[in-house]
């Protein structure tokens, strides 16, 4: 609809005519309520990271959930037996550590092993130990202040002992991204269960 004092603008495509109208002011208002939430949204999550994004929240609820009941097994109960002994040459243990992986590690620590949330785990480095016995009782007991749930409710001790060989099998390889190196240099000594954590 042209009103009086719409003027046409001086071009013509096709036949296709132009008023040099202003845009409507609840489509200007709109853009401008849309900018300003981006720079607030930046600024909360990503300037001064007072929000958590996904992952972060992600962990937080692993939190919580360390609150529910769970099994008191000891984590001795999962270094005791023959099945323990690291056997990381096993062809059907390691693929069923890496589906144990996928389906509830990968998360955290990035398909790869590379590390995310949690630390990579394809390094030398170890906060909690590196050795086998070590892995597993870091597993069963996690480290829940840090968003690490206690395994042990969770996973069988036939899963837990196939994704630890199955971590163990990642060293040396080369994750897409990995996480710096957390924790202290592992010197390749094997604890053994029996030996006081
Ligand atoms: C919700 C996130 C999350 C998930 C899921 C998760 N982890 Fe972790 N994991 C962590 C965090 C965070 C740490 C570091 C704890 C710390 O700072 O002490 C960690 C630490 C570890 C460590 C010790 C690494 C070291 O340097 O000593 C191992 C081993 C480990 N995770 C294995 C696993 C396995 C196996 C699974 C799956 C069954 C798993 N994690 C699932 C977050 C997670």
């Amino acid at each position: 609809m042209a009103g009086v004092e719409d003027k046409l603008l001086d071009h013509n495509y096709d036949g296709i005519e132009e008023f040099d109208n202003p845009l409507p002011q609840w489509w200007v208002m709109l853009f401008i309520l849309c900018t300003l939430f981006g720079v607030v949204y930046m600024f909360y999550y990503h300037v001064a990271e007072i929000g958590d994004l996904q992952l972060q929240e992600y962990a937080n609820e692993f939190i919580q959930d360390e609150n529910a009941p769970k099994s008191e097994t000891p984590k001795e109960e999962f270094t005791k037996g023959e099945m323990f002994a690291p056997m990381s040459d096993d062809k059907a243990m390691l693929e069923k550590g890496e589906k144990v992986y996928q389906v509830n590690c990968a998360s955290c620590h990035a398909k790869d092993g590379g590390g995310g949330i949690g630390p990579n785990l394809t390094d030398d480095n170890w906060m909690h130990g590196g050795s086998m016995t070590d892995i597993v009782w870091t597993i069963v007991d996690g480290v829940p202040e840090k968003g690490m749930i206690a395994w042990r409710s969770i996973l069988s001790k036939q899963d837990v002992i196939a994704v630890s060989n199955y971590i163990r099998s990642l060293k040396g390889t080369s994750p897409a991204a990995p996480k710096d190196p957390q924790g202290d240099l592992w010197d390749g000594t094997e604890k053994l269960p029996t030996d006081a954590n």
